[in-house]
């Protein structure tokens, strides 16, 4: 997005500098120039000047046709502009506008080659629901997800293969949140991709000949050995330096790696990848027991998983860890992983190891990875606190590291709902009542529950005091409240019902006030600090939207479809009429 806000820019800066020029050219020697291209940007409708192309005759009609003006704007702006002679219509540069009425534009190459100027008030996208909202299904419009990719994501933690987050805190967070929407979105493209490609390089039993072979220096040694757990089952043992395990066919762009190792002393495996269109090139991530989650060392990346003696899995999508370890390092640029594929893998140390294999994709793994953290990391309250300090209105609110939010509580609430329906493990199910409790707690008590005017109850994203209200949070919760009220039927089930009808109500009663006849607002901090309204950005806006129209799938509620209506029209620049 900045890229193109930067391209227009500079290309109407031109456009405009070049109209000068020629202008004061032309005002000197009295005689047209060469014509300019702002021409065919100022060439307009039916009513509008007429542009010709027939020499020196029209180039001098356009120059009288086109004037500079100065405009005067609402006597905080003095820009030039330009006036066309017959018919007094004024053109403003559209770089003015853009940040005025905070739109956006750009010069887009139809097909054929032509020129035109496109200009959007919103940056964002509704997501329509294909079908109603199905507990069971995929959660919302996540499919559409790729939370790893985020900025605010540090990188995808070896130890716990969940993100980690660099948001309110550079050094990095558990962010519940996020983990959760990297669980939702991975189980919701598990959904719709199904279970990957997997080629198996080496199970200790079995040794993929066809894929690959083995270069073992002499002073190193790679035996299969019976497994301590399982008997019947051989393993790989590594010992020593630079064992390497070349891969002979190109893995169809197959960028999930796996394996599973149990550390003697200690062990590093690196996967070496190279790309397509830069044939030179190689790229080296690591995985290795030391307890740093990152380091990278000149261009090589390496994961920390930790020095544990026990068995552990690690599923990896080599594309995402190479990319987080470049914009991390010196080198920020974005790294082409398309054509890239698995050359080699390297290994050092004194290890176990096992099943290694090359996937397509890993969704159901993720999704799972990230429900274990849920059970793994739950509090005796229910809750899955969120450690860092967090300033909001330049520190009017505040949270204290240890806060709990209503939007981590509901959104951990739908991924262990449905891994509770995928694998009929009963810990998530378990996981996700227990994580009901703090909806009964209010905001004063660390809890996350406010009212508004004493009446309406609402769950808080950030349970700040005063109250903030944050409309996308409290919406996302409301999905965990229902997904939890069709989990089972027992009384807690049914007291996620009831909060879900309670928390709908409220929102029925108190979506006008999110409404800004133009936009929507992101929250209503304003009420309780006396401040300015605090607008959504377009983003948001869109979320909004999104979130009712889903609702409404639940709820057919008018109010609600009306809203999201009126929404989607501010996002063309609609605005609720006035008197
Ligand atoms: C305007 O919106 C359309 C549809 O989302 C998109 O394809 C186009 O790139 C947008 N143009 C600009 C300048 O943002
Ligand atoms: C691994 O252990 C060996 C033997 O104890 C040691 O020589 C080597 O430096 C260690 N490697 C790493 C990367 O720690
Ligand atoms: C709850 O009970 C209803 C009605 O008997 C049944 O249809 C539904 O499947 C039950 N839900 C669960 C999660 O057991």
């Amino acid at each position: 997005m900045k890229f193109y806000l930067k391209r227009v820019l500079v290309t109407i800066c031109l456009l405009i500098f070049a109209w000068i020029l020629w202008q004061s050219l032309a005002s000197q020697t009295k005689r047209p120039l060469i014509a300019t291209p702002t021409r065919s940007h100022l060439k307009s409708g039916p009513n509008g000047p007429e542009v010709r192309h027939d020499g020196a005759e029209a180039s001098k009609r356009d120059l009288e046709l086109y004037q500079k003006i100065y405009c005067l704007i609402n006597e905080d702006h003095e820009i030039p502009c330009v006036k066309t002679s017959n018919d007094n219509s004024v053109y403003i540069p559209f770089n003015f506008i853009e940040k005025y009425f905070e739109i956006s534009g750009k010069i887009v190459h139809r097909k054929g080659g032509k020129e035109v100027f496109e200009w959007n008030h919103s940056y964002s996208k509704v997501y329509f629901p294909k079908q109603s909202y199905d507990s069971g299904l995929a959660f919302l419009w996540f499919d559409n997800y790729n939370v790893e990719v985020r900025d605010r994501v540090r990188c995808v933690s070896a130890k716990a293969g969940v993100p980690i987050s660099s948001q309110w805190q550079a050094r990095g967070h558990f962010y519940p949140i996020q983990i959760a929407q990297f669980g939702l979105s991975h189980f919701s493209k598990f959904l719709t991709v199904g279970q990957p490609r997997v080629v198996s390089l080496d199970s200790g039993d079995f040794f993929n000949r066809k894929a690959v072979t083995y270069l073992i220096p002499s002073d190193a040694s790679l035996k299969r050995v019976l497994s301590e757990d399982n008997q019947q089952q051989k393993v790989l043992l590594i010992n020593g330096r630079d064992l390497v395990i070349k891969i002979k066919r190109k893995s169809n762009n197959d960028l999930t790696l796996a394996f599973d190792v149990k550390v003697l002393t200690n062990f590093s495996l690196t996967a070496v990848l190279k790309s397509d269109a830069h044939s030179s090139a190689e790229y080296r991530v690591t995985y290795s027991s030391i307890d740093k989650d990152i380091e990278i060392i000149s261009n090589h990346v390496i994961y920390g998983f930790g020095g544990s003696s026990n068995w552990r899995s690690l599923t990896r999508d080599l594309a995402i860890d190479l990319q987080k370890g470049v914009n991390i390092g010196s080198k920020k640029s974005a790294i082409k992983t398309r054509n890239m594929h698995i050359i080699r893998i390297e290994m050092n140390g004194n290890a176990f190891v096992d099943n290694i294999r090359l996937m397509s994709s890993a969704h159901e793994t993720y999704a799972k990875t990230a429900a274990d953290w849920f059970v793994d990391n739950q509090e005796p309250n229910g809750g899955f606190s969120i450690k860092v300090d967090r300033k909001l209105s330049n520190g009017a609110l505040w949270l204290r590291n240890g806060w709990y939010s209503a939007m981590a509580q509901g959104q951990a609430i739908s991924l262990l709902t449905r891994m509770s329906r995928h694998t009929a493990d009963h810990r998530y199910l378990e996981c996700a009542k227990k994580a009901l409790q703090l909806f009964y707690v209010d905001s004063k008590d660390n809890g996350i529950r406010t009212k508004f005017i004493d009446q309406y109850v609402w769950f808080e994203e950030y349970p700040t005091i005063p109250s903030t209200y944050v409309l996308n949070g409290f919406i996302y919760s409301l999905f965990g409240l229902y997904d939890l009220s069709l989990a089972c039927n027992d009384t807690i089930c049914a007291k996620a019902a009831q909060l879900y009808r309670q928390g709908v109500q409220s929102l029925h009663k108190l979506l006008p006030l999110f409404d800004s006849g133009f936009g929507s607002l992101y929250d209503l901090r304003h009420l309780g600090l006396g401040s300015a309204p605090n607008r959504a950005r377009w983003d948001y806006h869109s979320t909004h939207i999104n979130q009712l129209l889903f609702l409404n799938t639940i709820e057919n509620n008018l109010l609600f479809q009306t809203t999201a209506k009126r929404w989607i029209s501010y996002m063309k620049g609609y605005r609720a009429p006035h008197n």
